[in-house]
């Protein structure tokens, strides 16, 4: 993300969990508060950058001026589903350079004849089976169809003793250009511990603990440090 004040580069950020419908009254989510997503908007268009943030249904509030139409700052929309979002990355994806996947998407959903969402599921006296279908993996939707020099970050947020291994699972998987990988353990705490995998094998980690309102500056440098670098690779490649 090397700075071009006439062109900034654009940057497209999702964030917070999604709530996946059971009826018209219920769901299944998670517990994403959105506050990653949140900091590095506000970091990306501090620094300059154009700033498009789709935010899921988390309790933490937006700034007010942060509207769907806004032309400075954070332009920010909301979505709700899995579903929601899939759509919202096909209209907002071609026009990104940088694709900083943050939301804590639902990977299964309740298969219920959509009928039911107008109406609720009523307690009888026997159990009630919920079937829960795989939902489409969305970064790896949007890796498929990129376009040359678009840059895609994803995040793995798992046990301490995994994070490495399923970083960079997910990066060949998904085929992103880094995942920043997170231990479950540091999750709702005020500080965290991070490792950022690039493409070309680079791994930088957080000095131990983090606090929170200084990691999204730390990773958006390590964000522009690996983007600067694979640009290289491919202009040299
Ligand atoms: N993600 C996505 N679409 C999904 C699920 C996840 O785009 N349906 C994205 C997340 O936003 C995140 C990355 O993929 O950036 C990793 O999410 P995670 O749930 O950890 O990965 P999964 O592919 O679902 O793998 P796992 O089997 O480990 O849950």
């Amino acid at each position: 993300m090397p700075h071009q004040p006439t062109n900034p580069p654009h940057i497209l950020i999702t964030a917070g969990p999604t709530y996946e419908p059971i009826d018209a009254v219920r769901f299944i989510g998670n517990r994403s508060s959105g506050k990653m997503g949140i900091a590095l908007a506000r970091e990306a268009a501090a620094r300059g950058f154009r700033v498009t943030l789709l935010m899921g249904p988390a309790p933490t509030p937006l700034p007010v001026e942060w509207t769907p139409t806004s032309d400075t700052g954070v332009r920010a929309l909301r979505f709700r589903t899995c579903a929601d979002l899939q759509a919202l990355l096909a209209r907002h994806t071609p026009e990104a350079d940088v694709l900083i996947m943050a939301a804590a998407v639902a990977d299964f959903r309740p298969k219920v004849d959509p009928a039911q969402f107008n109406g609720k599921f009523r307690r009888t006296s026997a159990t009630l089976t919920l079937s829960l279908e795989p939902t489409p993996d969305l970064l790896a939707e949007v890796a498929s169809n990129r376009r040359p020099g678009q840059f895609l970050v994803g995040f793995a947020l798992e046990p301490r003793a995994e994070v490495d291994a399923s970083a960079a699972a997910k990066l060949a998987r998904k085929r992103v250009d880094v995942v920043v990988g997170n231990p479950l353990e540091t999750m709702d705490s005020e500080a965290v511990e991070a490792m950022v995998l690039a493409r070309d094998g680079v791994v930088v980690r957080t000095p131990g603990l983090m606090p929170k309102p200084q990691f999204a500056p730390w990773l958006l440098d390590q964000l522009e440090a690996a983007r600067t670098r694979l640009a290289a690779i491919e202009v040299s490649g």
